[in-house]
């Protein structure tokens, strides 16, 4: 699942480099540095790794997302579609962004559909925020096509699916600006770090301005630069981006070696009736950080989680009921519970978000248990693992039919 199954020589020899000139500021003190720029190769490798023409690295995915709303020109009051299924914190850069979330309904492949974001459009919408979940990816041809026809603006949060494609496109690339996460369960981590991508120039100027307090980064004077934009302080440190460019270089063998082992998991389980699994719109494009398993219903989901605990079968996440990734659990957003005022509690709520009703979505995340997915696997402890995912699931299986 993550990069740090693999933490090695290599994150070491990287952070060496830095500590060797002490340089740990990513701009300027070209006299120190020795010709260290670990930022600057950490985004070059990622724009490698997913074919962007810009990429720029900060403090955290939660910050690439608010970089890529700021640089998509997404504030003050604009109606911002969302998914009620997601890590909250796609939710709170909307919110912090100024603007105001609305929810729409996801399907089986776990992100919105199209048909759950024309639901949601009203006159004033002015955005999709996507986020591809799972490490898998939206229904692009159908989404793009309503983004065209409403002339939205497409922001992608791949803060869970980096390094994951649509007939050949990154996740990330398909809007005007996409983001990945670096935290610590990512695909390739970097401690903690996050790098906004983009194939316009004019969004990636924004955000390089915006994520460090305006400045344009012209010259090896920082006193004296210009501040075309107003920012604030979103920098990656060169330690983290230099784990981060490490980890990144590791990502096509986790991506190959998640998939042999997704496709073994798949052809195992996908033998008991019942068992379906998240839709994947482009299979040769999954990173496969994630197995997801799709039960017949919640009652029967949950039950199996019940025989997974039981009999001792770790790493899975059932979304339903967890704190931070869906909807149900989201009370302080629901009922408005904020430290400060936001534009939400200004203008008020674009959607009464006590009473939304989001079935499709209460039903697919009550199906869903999720396997994170070990690239460090042997094929003896995938073996295992599979027979007692299996004995588990038959359990629930007949426990519930
Ligand atoms: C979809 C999504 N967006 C954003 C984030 C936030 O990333 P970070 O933890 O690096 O701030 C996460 C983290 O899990 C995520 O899953």
């Amino acid at each position: 699942m993550a990069g740090t199954e693999f933490f090695g020589s290599e994150e070491k020899k990287e952070i060496n480099d830095v500590l060797e000139t002490g340089v740990l500021f990513r701009f300027n003190h070209d006299a120190q540095r020795n010709n260290i720029w670990k930022a600057r190769e950490f985004e070059a490798e990622v724009a490698k790794l997913v074919g962007a023409k810009y990429a720029h690295a900060v403090t955290s995915g939660s910050t690439a997302v608010l970089c890529a709303l700021a640089a998509a020109g997404i504030g003050a009051g604009d109606e911002v579609i969302v998914p009620p299924f997601t890590y909250i914190a796609s939710v709170e850069a909307v919110i912090f962004a100024g603007a105001l979330p609305v929810f729409a309904e996801i399907d089986e492949t776990l992100c919105l559909s199209a048909e759950g974001i024309r639901k949601a459009i009203t006159p004033k919408t002015k955005a999709i925020l996507l986020v591809h979940m799972c490490g898998q990816m939206a229904q692009m041809d159908e989404i793009m096509a309503l983004v065209k026809e409403h002339n939205l603006i497409l922001v992608e949060d791949a803060g869970q699916a980096m390094a994951a494609s649509y007939k050949g496109v990154s996740t990330g690339l398909f809007g005007v600006t996409g983001c990945y996460s670096f935290d610590f369960f990512k695909i390739a981590t970097a401690g903690e770090g996050g790098v906004m991508v983009t194939n316009s120039e004019t969004a990636y100027k924004l955000a390089d301005c915006f994520s460090d307090h305006g400045h344009d980064h012209i010259g090896n004077n920082r006193g004296m630069e210009n501040h075309p934009v107003l920012g604030f302080n979103y920098r990656i440190s060169e330690l983290h981006a230099a784990v981060g460019l490490a980890q990144t270089r590791r990502v096509p063998m986790i991506r190959t070696l998640n998939n042999q082992h997704k496709k073994t998991m798949m052809t195992e389980l996908g033998k008991i009736p019942g068992v379906s699994f998240a839709t994947i719109p482009d299979p040769n494009g999954d990173s496969a950080t994630f197995l997801n398993i799709l039960l017949p219903n919640t009652a029967t989901a949950m039950r199996a989680v019940e025989e997974f605990n039981k009999n001792g079968v770790a790493g899975f996440n059932y979304w339903f009921t967890n704190m931070y990734h869906f909807i149900n659990q989201w009370n302080h957003i629901k009922e408005g519970k904020v430290a400060a005022k936001t534009n939400v509690q200004l203008l008020g709520a674009p959607q009464d978000y006590i009473n939304m009703e989001l079935p499709k979505t209460q039903e697919t995340i009550g199906r869903l248990i999720s396997f994170g997915i070990k690239a460090s696997w042997t094929e003896a402890e995938l073996n295992e693992l599979l027979a007692k995912m299996s004995n588990s699931i038959q359990a629930a299986l007949v426990q519930t039919a």
